[in-house]
């Protein structure tokens, strides 16, 4: 039997027994993995919000806030679909959809305007909405106000409490790091939970005032800095420092 260090002297990241430290570093790997995953979730959902490619101020707000420019027909109308109708027309259908679009005037007025001037490719363009149908029109006059309540309430609850459960395993294992400064260290393991507050809050807030976007971006960057420091001091200490076979002794202890 190898006779045991005073003091659990064993008890940091280099000097951990294998056991130990394979499970650790499993954990370690798949929270990795996930956070990768996570990281290219929003690039895909969020990063193309504002319909262009990477993650901008305005995927931020226009997931949260919304474009409340006015509504999809309106926008589309001053943008893409600018040329297939002329101004007065156009204007008549803004005017139309800003009220959200009574059905009343759909079949005494607006049915027409849509016949004349768009039914020739939606309702023959596969893909694009088929504006022979009101609801198909409907549905494109209402502005977007950007995520609900009910969708923020569930998403809000599920990130903190799944993120913080992440978060405390990673930083309870970077707690055994050596040579890290204690005041360091504290700040190190505080960030994250500071910054996953601060995103979540940052939505509600947004929700309100586009301004608060920053927030969101801030957050974000916040807790991925401190948790991938935490991922690789983590992993270089089990495996890579502690091949000098050196005895680091307590890690708890030295932070007393
Ligand atoms: C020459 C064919 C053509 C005509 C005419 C046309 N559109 Fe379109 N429309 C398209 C195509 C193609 C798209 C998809 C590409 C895009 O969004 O620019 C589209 C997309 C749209 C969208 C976005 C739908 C969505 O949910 O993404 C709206 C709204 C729209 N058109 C409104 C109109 C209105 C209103 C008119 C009549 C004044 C009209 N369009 C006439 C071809 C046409």
């Amino acid at each position: 039997m190898k006779s045991t260090p005073k003091n659990l002297a064993w008890l940091n990241l280099p000097n951990l027994p294998m056991p130990l430290k394979a499970l650790f570093a499993g954990y370690l790997l798949v929270i990795g993995v996930g956070l990768c995953m996570a990281g290219l979730q929003i690039l895909l959902t969020h990063g193309m919000a504002d319909g262009k490619v990477g993650l901008s101020l305005d995927d931020v707000v226009y997931s949260y806030y919304g474009d409340r420019n006015g509504t999809t027909i309106e926008s589309k109308l001053n943008g893409s679909m600018k040329g297939n109708a002329p101004a007065e027309v156009r204007n008549e259908i803004i005017k139309w959809a800003r009220q959200g679009a009574p059905e009343a005037k759909w079949d005494t007025q607006f049915k027409d305007v849509f016949a004349k001037n768009c039914v020739m490719c939606h309702s023959t363009v596969p893909g694009i909405p088929d504006f022979t149908k009101y609801t198909e029109v409907q549905k494109r006059a209402v502005v977007d106000k950007g995520a609900s309540v009910q969708s923020l309430t569930r998403v809000s609850h599920i990130h903190l409490f799944g993120i913080s459960f992440i978060f405390f395993f990673m930083s309870f294992i970077f707690s055994f790091a050596v040579g890290v400064p204690r005041k360091w260290k504290i700040l190190v393991i505080a960030f994250p939970f500071g910054f996953l507050i601060m995103d979540v809050l940052s939505w509600w807030l947004t929700k309100l005032n586009p301004g608060f976007a920053w927030f969101t971006i801030i957050g974000g960057i916040g807790y991925s800095l401190a948790s991938t420091f935490m991922w690789v001091t983590s992993m270089y200490q089990m495996f890579i420092l502690s091949r000098n076979g050196k005895v680091y002794g307590n890690a708890w202890e030295a932070d007393l």
